[in-house]
């Protein structure tokens, strides 16, 4: 076989066999097969698409180019969770604990942030000493023993993936959706998961942008699920606005753990309640999503997914203090609230421009290995559909620089938009697509 010949069939529109694929992400992942080629080829799948079989067979290839977690000794099921990111996606610090107090084990492998979207790994490392390299064995380790482990992707996991990923993201071959499909779900399957619920955000402050993107990527995913042997679901979830309220790392650990303690803005408490719900129903501790739900509602009211926030960072060598104490992390040097322009509707709140002036800010990173800083970010007061009267508290930028603030104040100024007739709120979720 030749890396050329493989390139030219799926520049003309051919299926690639199953033996074509392993051989070209085989060759990819040793280096036989250049970048240019893999660039090539890249953009001829970006252009031509593949079907489901090929999908699969390249995830599994992808999975296959490093190590293959086993954990069907180690946990009855191997539960996961995945979201394709956002803004103020916070989500699995208070879902895991959630779902590991209503008995289900589960050990979540993620990922840093980039671009606008935040990541889980920046966000828990605001918690001074929290671990979040622990080797395969630690995290095999933990989750047979503790049954809750957050850590960061081990670098031995779909290799081939990571190289891919870092080609896709200066090729302009990003966008494709058998190959964000296949990304996304060769890292879960090396990573063990059984049974993953997905979590697909949907608009300005997110990868897909409108419902039907969204609506072929989770149903690709969670048919190479189902093709592979796992179980999948996908909830569909609104990104049009940012999650809750806070954007940035210290921001949105404060606002995880008002959460788990009872607080917290209702559309996240919501959100996580939720995805918990699905959790619980297909890991099988819950024999429906209503029954998931309410073992969900009752371990988030008696205190005892906080509890189990505190084991994980407790084992995890993080700071205890620091989360029972919360007004000990660290904290921006500028804090500034700007009050409302007018009274109206929020008929708007651009996830997507709230997310880049965290960034801007220094909550996140343009390219990898930027350094961050976790103190800074933005909190928002007002959901879509809210009314607000002028002069009320719109947003407070976190800022280490003075200087930031003019043009964070001015872009989320301009990520606000009224109207002077009543909008109806954003709905959190648009769908669920299972196999
Ligand atoms: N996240 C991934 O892991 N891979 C992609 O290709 C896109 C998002």
């Amino acid at each position: 076989m030749r890396a050329v010949d493989i390139i030219i069939k799926k520049r003309d529109g051919q299926e690639l066999t199953k033996a074509e694929i392993e051989y070209f992400i085989k060759g990819f992942a040793s280096g036989e097969i250049p970048d240019y080629q893999a660039s090539a080829w890249a953009m001829a799948v970006l252009f031509k698409g593949m079907n489901l079989r090929e999908i699969t067979d390249l995830t599994l290839a992808m999975a296959a180019s490093g190590q293959m977690i086993d954990l069907s000794e180690v946990v009855p099921i191997a539960l996961d969770k995945h979201s394709t990111g956002g803004v103020g996606d916070k989500t699995t610090l208070v879902v895991e604990p959630l779902v590991a107090a209503c008995g289900l084990p589960v050990g979540k492998m993620s990922g840093r942030g980039l671009g606008f979207s935040g990541g889980t790994l920046d966000k828990m490392e605001s918690i001074p000493g929290f671990r979040t390299d622990l080797t395969i064995e630690e995290f095999i380790y933990q989750l047979r023993t503790v049954g809750l482990v957050l850590t960061g992707q081990s670098v031995d996991l779909a290799p081939a993936d990571g190289k891919l990923y870092a080609l896709r993201d200066v090729t302009g071959t990003v966008p494709s959706i058998p190959l964000i499909a296949s990304s996304i779900m060769s890292k879960k399957i090396a990573a063990g998961a059984q049974a993953i619920v997905l979590d697909v955000k949907i608009g300005l402050g997110a990868f897909m942008e409108n419902l039907d993107e969204g609506r072929t990527l989770a149903e690709t995913m969670v048919s190479i699920a189902s093709l592979a042997g796992r179980k999948a679901v996908a909830l569909l979830s609104d990104m049009n606005q940012p999650l809750g309220c806070a954007v940035g790392n210290v921001l949105e650990v404060k606002e995880a753990i008002d959460t788990l303690q009872g607080r917290g803005p209702a559309d996240f408490k919501e959100h996580c309640l939720t995805i918990a719900a699905h959790m619980l129903a297909l890991g099988g501790r819950a024999s429906s999503e209503e029954d998931g739900l309410a073992l969900a509602v009752e371990a988030l009211e008696s205190g005892k997914a906080w509890d189990y926030f505190r084991i994980l960072v407790d084992v995890q060598e993080g700071d205890l203090d620091a989360i029972d104490y919360p007004e000990q992390l660290p904290k921006a040097r500028w804090i500034e609230t700007t009050p409302a322009p007018r009274s109206a509707y929020l008929a708007k709140v651009h996830a997507r421009l709230v997310g880049e002036t965290a960034v801007m800010l220094g909550a996140g990173r343009t390219k990898k290995g930027d350094p961050i800083d976790p103190a800074v970010g933005v909190v928002v007061h007002h959901k879509v559909g809210d009314w607000v009267q002028g002069g009320q508290p719109l947003f407070t930028i976190h800022a280490s620089d003075a200087l930031q603030m003019g043009e964070a104040r001015r872009t989320l100024l301009e990520a606000h938009s009224w109207s002077d007739k009543p909008v109806q709120p954003l709905p959190l979720f648009y769908e669920v697509i299972r196999s």
